[in-house]
C-alpha cells in the first residue's frame, strides 16, 4: 500500500505584500502553504503540530473521507481544535477521486493564510482521459489584507456588520502587475511554443467568486472538484470559493508575454474588493531584449463585467461530467429522501444597549431553513459516537418552516432566524435529492454551498422559485456535473442528488467565509450501515480532546 507522509507545522511567519509586512499564521512558514501531491488510491498521513496560541484544525476540502470522518477537519463538527503545543495526525485514503482539490484551516477565518493545493494524480499506469499535458502549473487564488484578518472578523462578529474587504486578490500568493509594490514578485509561468499545459486552479479566496481569463488563449476545462468533465472550451471561467478545476491551455500563440487575470463576479450591492490580480504566461525562447526590455509588449486580456450573470450562468450550466465507460456517472434515479433548504441572509434585531452595524441598525445573520447554525462546544461527531446528550438535536427541518415567495423581497422578509444546533439525520444509503433555494432577502447573492463527505450531481438549476411540478422534467440524469461546491444562482435554485453511502457527520455551509460566520451552515448525520464495513471507523487515539 502506498502511503504519503507530510509534516505540517503551524507557525507565525512575517510576510510582505503591497509594501505591508505582517506576521501571519502559516504552515511551515509558507504562504500559500505546501502543495500535497498524491496518486488516486494513496493513503495520506499528515501530522499537524500547533506551535501558536490559536486553536486550529485542517480540512482536506473535497476529499470524501470515506468512513474516516474523524479526519475531515471542520472545528466542532468532526473534531475539537488542536491546541497550542499539541498535534493531531490526519489519516485517510484518496478513493475514486482525481484532479485538483485543496486543503485549508477550518476554524474562524484562519484559512485566509492557511491553505494550499491538494493535487491527485491518476493511479500509476492510468492515463488522463485527455491528451497528456507536456507540463503543468498551479493557479491558486487567495485574498490579502494589509491588516490582521483576525481583527476584521472580530469587528464583524462584534457589531454584526459586514467585514472590511481585502486589499488584493492573489495568484499563488502574489497580487500581480497592477500593484506597484508587488510587480517584481508577480507569478510567471514559462511555456514552450506548441506545448500543452494543465493548469490546476483553486479558488481559496474568502469572500468572492472570480472570473479568470488568459489573453489570446482559450481554456479547455477537463475536470472540476476532482471529477472529470467532457472537455469544455471557453474564453472565461468563473470559480467560486471552494471550487477547483483543471484546465488545458495550448501555447499556440506568437511568442510573447500574456497576462492571466482574475477579478470578482459579484451580484450584490455589498461592498467588495473589486481589484484585479494578474500573473504572466511567458513563452520561452524570447530574445533577451524581449524578456528584459520593459517595452516588450505584455498582452492584456479583456475581463467580463463584474456583474455578468449571463456569462457566469452560461459557463456553469455548460459543464458535464465525463460519463465514459471508465468513469460512468451514477446519478441516483429513484429518490427516497426529498429535502428543500432555503438559504438566506437575515437581519436580526439589535439587542438593547448594543451597537449594530448591519443594515437599518440591525445585525446580519444567515440561515438554512431559517436555522442559523450555532457551533457546539463538543464536536458533533464525537457527541453522536459517544451518545453525549445536549450537544445537538436531530430535528433539522426537511423543508422551510414557512411558505415564502422566495424571490420577492417583501414577502420573503424574515427578520429573525432561529439560532440552533440541529442536524438532519439521513439513513445509510439513502438516495437524497436536495433543492437549494436562494431567497431574495437583502440584496441577493450567489452562494457557493459546499457539502463535506460527498460529491453530488447538479441535476438542475434555474432562476426564481423552484417549481416541484415542472422543473424536474428537465433534470439531467445522464451526465450532470459532479461537484462538492455549487454556486446557487442568485435569486434561484439548484437541485442536487447524492447517495448517502458515507456514514458520519458532514458539514454543509456557504464557502463565503463571512456567511459561515453569520450561520449559513448545517450538518447532516448519515447513519451507519448494517455491517462494520458500512460504518464509520472508531476515532483515532490522538483525536484532540474538547
Ligand atoms: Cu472548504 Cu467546510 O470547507
Amino acid at each position: 500500500k502506498n502511503t504519503k507522509y507530510f509534516d505540517f507545522n503551524v507557525q507565525y511567519q512575517n510576510v510582505t505584500r503591497l509594501c505591508h509586512s505582517k506576521s501571519m499564521l502559516t504552515i511551515n512558514g509558507q504562504f500559500p502553504g505546501p502543495t500535497i501531491s498524491v496518486n488516486e488510491g494513496d493513503y495520506v498521513v499528515v501530522k499537524v503540530s500547533n506551535h501558536v496560541g490559536h486553536n486550529m484544525t485542517i480540512h482536506w476540502h473535497g476529499i470524501r473521507q470515506f468512513r474516516t470522518g474523524w479526519a475531515d477537519g471542520p472545528a466542532y463538527i468532526t473534531q475539537c481544535p488542536i491546541q497550542k503545543g499539541h498535534s493531531y495526525t490526519y489519516k485517510f485514503k484518496v478513493t475514486e477521486q482525481r484532479g485538483t482539490l485543496f486543503w485549508h484551516a477550518h476554524i474562524s477565518w484562519q484559512r485566509s493564510s492557511i491553505h494550499g493545493a491538494f493535487n491527485i494524480y491518476p493511479k500509476k499506469g492510468v492515463p488522463y482521459p485527455f491528451p497528456k499535458p507536456d507540463g503543468e502549473a498551479q493557479i491558486l487564488f487567495g485574498e490579502w489584507w494589509n491588516c490582521d484578518v483576525k481583527a476584521v472578523v472580530d469587528e464583524a462578529t462584534k457589531y454584526g456588520g459586514g467585514p472590511n474587504v481585502s486589499d488584493a486578490y492573489t495568484i499563488n500568493g502574489q497580487p500581480g502587475l497592477l500593484f506597484p509594490c508587488s510587480i517584481k514578485d508577480t507569478f510567471v509561468q514559462h511555456v514552450d511554443h506548441g506545448k500543452r499545459y494543465l493548469l490546476r486552479i483553486v479558488n481559496a479566496a474568502l469572500n468572492d467568486q472570480l472570473f479568470f481569463t488568459i489573453a489570446n488563449h482559450s481554456i479547455t476545462v477537463v475536470e472540476i472538484d476532482a471529477t472529470y468533465t467532457k472537455p469544455y472550451k471557453t474564453d472565461y471561467i468563473v470559480i467560486a470559493p471552494g471550487q477547483t478545476m483543471s484546465v488545458v491551455v495550448v501555447a499556440d500563440q506568437p511568442k510573447g508575454k500574456y497576462v492571466m487575470a482574475a477579478r470578482p463576479y459579484v451580484t450584490s450591492d455589498v461592498p467588495f474588493d473589486n481589484t484585479t490580480t494578474t500573473a504572466i504566461l511567458e513563452y520561452t525562447g524570447l530574445k533577451p531584449s524581449e524578456t528584459h526590455d520593459d517595452n516588450q509588449p505584455i498582452i492584456m486580456p479583456h475581463l467580463p463585467h463584474m456583474r455578468d450573470t449571463n456569462l457566469a450562468t452560461q459557463f456553469s450550466t455548460s459543464l458535464r461530467s465525463l460519463n465514459s465507460r471508465e468513469y460512468p456517472s451514477r446519478v441516483p434515479k429513484q429518490i427516497d429522501t426529498h429535502l428543500l433548504f432555503t438559504i438566506a441572509l437575515n437581519l436580526q434585531d439589535c439587542p438593547k444597549g448594543q451597537i449594530c452595524k448591519g443594515y437599518f441598525g440591525g445585525r446580519f445573520s444567515a440561515s438554512v431553513n431559517n436555522q442559523s447554525f450555532l457551533h457546539p462546544e463538543i464536536a458533533l461527531l464525537q457527541a453522536a459516537y459517544h451518545n453525549i446528550s445536549e450537544v445537538f438535536t436531530p430535528d433539522f427541518p426537511s423543508r422551510p418552516p414557512h411558505k415564502f415567495n422566495y424571490t420577492d423581497l417583501k414577502l420573503s422578509l424574515n427578520m429573525n432566524p432561529e439560532f440552533s444546533t440541529r442536524v438532519k439525520v439521513i439513513p445509510y444509503n439513502a438516495n437524497v435529492e436536495l433543492i437549494l433555494q436562494d431567497t431574495g432577502m437583502m440584496g441577493t447573492e450567489n452562494h457557493p454551498i459546499h457539502i463535506h463527505g460527498f460529491n453530488f450531481f447538479v441535476v438542475g438549476e434555474g432562476f426564481g422559485n423552484y417549481d416541484p411540478t415542472n422543473d424536474p422534467v428537465s433534470f439531467n440524469l445522464v451526465d450532470p456535473p459532479m461537484r462538492n461546491t455549487i454556486g446557487v444562482p442568485t435569486g434561484g435554485w439548484a437541485a442536487l442528488r447524492f447517495k448517502a453511502d458515507n456514514p458520519g457527520v458532514w458539514f454543509m455551509h456557504c464557502h463565503l467565509e463571512v456567511h459561515t460566520t453569520w450561520g449559513l451552515a448545517m450538518a447532516f448525520m448519515v447513519e451507519n450501515g448494517p455491517t462494520a464495513q458500512q460504518s464509520i471507523r472508531p476515532p483515532p487515539s490522538d483525536l484532540p480532546p474538547c
